[in-house]
């Protein structure tokens, strides 16, 4: 191939993954579906100690729920880690979640089934439904994939960095 032959094909190549680079957030890695199902369970599970805003617990006051509010067990629990809960959504959770996989984040989330016995929910899918709805509050786009616990994007292509996570 001649010089100028091969830089052409670099040229294009480039194209390719320019275009290809945008395509993930037109289509989404989630449906409206499973976000709205997962900020249901969410709300009955993880939302307990890590707020229904996803921000976490610093022991403010305005803080909902209220830890009061709480069973004993999450109480304790929460207390444990000094009345602390890291948050789920904006730049403290994305510094340390944006490099990763969403299959990675799903899997870290599995850890935290727990929080669904006191909730008397079973099913397994609850957790990736949960997982669309984090990327959702993180600014990530819904489409017409489903999420799957081998959903390989990395979780900072989806997500805006913007760093100001919204529920609505
Ligand atoms: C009873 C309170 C409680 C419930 C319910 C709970 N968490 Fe947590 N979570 C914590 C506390 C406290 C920590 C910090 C200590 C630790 O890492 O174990 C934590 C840590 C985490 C972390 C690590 C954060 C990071 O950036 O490394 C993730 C992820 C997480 N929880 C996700 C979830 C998900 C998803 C659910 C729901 C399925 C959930 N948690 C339910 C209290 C809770």
């Amino acid at each position: 191939m001649t010089h100028k032959s091969l830089v052409t094909v670099g040229l294009m190549c480039s194209v390719v993954i320019l275009v290809s680079g945008q395509e993930p957030n037109e289509r989404g890695i989630f449906t409206p579906a499973q976000a709205a199902a997962g900020r249901a369970k969410y709300e009955k599970t993880c939302g307990r100690c890590h707020t229904l805003t996803l921000m976490g617990r610093e022991g403010k006051p305005e803080e909902r729920p209220p830890v009061s509010s709480l069973s004993e067990a999450d109480q304790q629990f929460i207390n444990s880690f000094g009345g602390r809960v890291p948050p789920l959504a904006g730049e403290v959770f994305l510094q340390r979640w944006g490099s990763k996989t969403a299959a990675e984040l799903v899997a870290r989330f599995q850890d935290a089934k727990f929080s669904f016995r006191e909730a008397g929910l079973t099913d397994d899918e609850g957790i990736v439904e949960i997982t669309a709805y984090v990327f959702q509050v993180n600014g990530a786009r819904a489409g017409t994939q489903r999420l799957t616990r081998a959903t390989d994007a990395i979780v900072s292509s989806e997500t805006s960095n913007l760093g100001s996570p919204s529920v609505r």
